[in-house]
C-alpha cells in the first residue's frame, strides 16, 4: 500500500543524504511508481484529498524541505504561467501532462520548449523554471508533484504571469485558477472550462467573472 507519510519520510532522508537533492527526490518517486504501480499511488492520494478540492487543497504533505501535491488535472485543463522558486519533479500516474517552459524576452515571455510527462516517468524541472501545464486528454490526468521546499512558506516569493499582458503578478492559488481560466477562454477551450468546474466547483466564480 502507498503511504504519503512513508513516502515523504523516505524522500526527505534521501534528499538529506544526497549532493543533488532533486535527483534523489526524483529517484525515490521513480522507485515508488515502479514498486507500487501508478494505480495504487492514485488510490492513496485520492483517499487523502476529497472530491471537489481546489488547487491549493491538493497539497498532501508540506514540510520545510518538501511539498507533495496531488495533481488531479481535469480533462483539457490549461494552467496559467507560473514559477515555483524550488525544484519540481513530476511523476506521471495516469494520462499525460504537457509542460511548456518560457523565457523572458523583454516585456514578454516566449516559449522555450514543450515536454510531455508520460505515464510512469518522472520529469524534472529546475528551480528557476517559468512554466504552464496542460492535460491534452479527454480524461482526468493524475500526477504526483514534488517540490523542494514548503509551498506555504515560499508563496510570497512566487510569481504568476498574466495571460494577455505577460505582466508579472504575485502568486496565489486563486490567482492561478483565474489565469488558468483566462488561458482556456483565450483558446476557446470550453471542454477544459467545463471539466474544471466539474472537478473544482469553486472555480465557477472565476469562469463566470471572465464571461
Ligand atoms: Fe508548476
Amino acid at each position: 500500500m502507498f503511504s504519503i507519510d512513508v513516502f515523504a519520510a523516505r524522500c526527505k532522508t534521501a534528499m538529506a543524504a544526497a549532493d543533488n537533492r532533486q535527483a534523489a527526490a526524483a529517484q525515490v518517486l521513480a522507485d515508488a511508481i515502479a514498486t507500487h504501480g501508478p494505480e495504487a499511488i492514485i488510490e492513496g492520494l485520492n483517499a487523502a484529498v476529497p472530491p471537489g478540492a481546489s488547487v491549493g487543497e491538493l497539497i498532501v504533505h508540506a514540510s520545510p524541505e518538501l511539498t507533495m501535491l496531488f495533481a488531479r488535472i481535469p480533462a483539457r485543463f490549461q494552467s496559467g504561467i507560473h514559477n515555483h522558486t524550488v525544484f519540481a519533479c513530476i511523476g506521471q500516474l495516469k494520462g499525460q501532462e504537457v509542460n511548456t517552459t518560457y523565457a523572458k524576452d523583454g516585456e514578454r515571455l516566449t516559449v522555450v520548449e514543450r515536454q510531455m510527462a508520460e505515464l510512469g516517468t518522472v520529469l524534472q524541472l529546475p528551480a528557476d523554471v517559468v512554466h504552464g501545464i496542460a492535460n491534452p486528454g479527454d480524461e482526468t490526468a493524475f500526477a504526483l508533484h514534488l517540490y523542494g521546499g514548503d509551498f506555504g512558506a515560499i508563496q510570497d516569493e512566487r510569481s504568476l504571469w498574466d495571460e494577455d499582458s505577460h505582466a508579472e503578478l504575485g502568486f496565489s492559488f486563486p490567482a492561478l485558477v483565474q489565469q488558468s481560466v483566462k488561458a482556456m477562454k483565450k483558446s476557446d477551450n470550453n471542454a477544459g472550462l467545463t471539466a474544471l468546474v466539474q472537478a473544482i466547483p469553486a472555480a465557477k466564480a472565476a469562469v463566470d467573472a471572465l464571461a
